[in-house]
């Protein structure tokens, strides 16, 4: 498995790549890798041709509010797993890489699918995601890239971006990777506190609840209403609880084909984010 972290670096391990192969599929990441990412980089392995995975803690998808110093990092040990799943190459840019002094463009997703929902709750969050991926894209020359539904919100966002800027890049989508339990997996589940681990299962079975209510025919309103009350009973801060056209996450008001629930909700100091096929 390849390193790089310059420019230079990377163009000459991915020309490389490039020439063994001429398709090459990106894994983005921001490192703290765990068993969701283990599947989008197999997955991007077992397409057949090379994989690259970038680690980057990008700065300017954290909102003001939110604790970039404290988002963990393991080099060692995510570099250890990425040889593991099969990557042959690994982008480890800095910041002043991927932010030149001087850099003035970014991009900035407007109306669906970014507004709303993360868009509303975290500004700035998709100009960041955008800026970054396309950013990456550009760097690495992926003619592919692998990301999780967990973060469905996000895979819109990009899905659009590519369409809209006419990207020559395939986006692929991962299922969500859960525990047993149904928690589905994420860097941040490492700040569930004991007990709050083992009530955090209940957003997925609210999800399920939800779904199986609105197959058999109930109201999406009633349905959604009982689902955000059952997670307050839990002991939940539900940020939001809808019914949602897949591609655009317009709210909509009863089961359409590609609808999705998707749900937002804090358990102590975490923000459990989930998300599942409807009808
Ligand atoms: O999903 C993530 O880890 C990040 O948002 C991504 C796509 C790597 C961009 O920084």
């Amino acid at each position: 498995m390849r390193i790089a972290r310059t420019l230079p670096e990377l163009h000459e391990a991915t020309a490389a790549l490039r020439r063994r192969a001429g398709a090459l599929t990106l894994v983005p990441t921001m490192g703290a890798l765990h068993a969701g990412h283990g599947a989008l980089v197999r997955a991007a392995v077992a397409r057949g041709d090379p994989t690259a995975a970038s680690i980057f803690v990008n700065p300017l998808q954290f909102a003001p509010t939110e604790d970039l110093a404290r988002y963990p990092r393991d080099e060692a040990g995510d570099l250890d797993k990425l040889r593991a799943w099969g990557c042959d190459l690994v982008w480890l840019p800095d910041i002043a890489t991927m932010y030149p002094a001087g850099a003035a463009t970014t991009i900035v997703p407007e109306g669906p699918p970014a507004e709303g929902w993360e868009g509303a709750a975290r500004p700035g969050h998709f100009r960041g995601v955008a800026t970054v991926v396309a950013k990456l894209f550009g760097q690495i020359g992926a003619t592919h890239a692998c990301f999780g539904e967990k973060d469905w919100q996000q895979l819109q966002v990009v899905r659009r971006m590519v369409a809209d800027l006419h990207l020559p890049v395939a986006v692929i989508g991962i299922a969500t990777v859960r525990e047993a339990d149904g928690l589905a997996l994420s860097s941040r589940n490492r700040y569930l506190a004991a007990d709050e681990r083992t009530r955090a299962p209940a957003l997925h079975r609210a999800l399920r609840h939800a779904a199986g209510r609105l197959a058999a025919g109930a109201e999406a309103a009633a349905a959604l209403a009982e689902a955000t009350a059952a997670l307050t009973a839990d002991g939940f801060a539900v940020d939001y609880f809808a019914l949602v056209d897949g591609p655009s996450l317009r709210a909509i008001p009863a089961l359409v084909p590609g609808a999705r629930l998707i749900a937002a909700a804090r358990l102590g100091p975490v923000r459990l984010l989930d998300n599942l096929a409807a009808g």
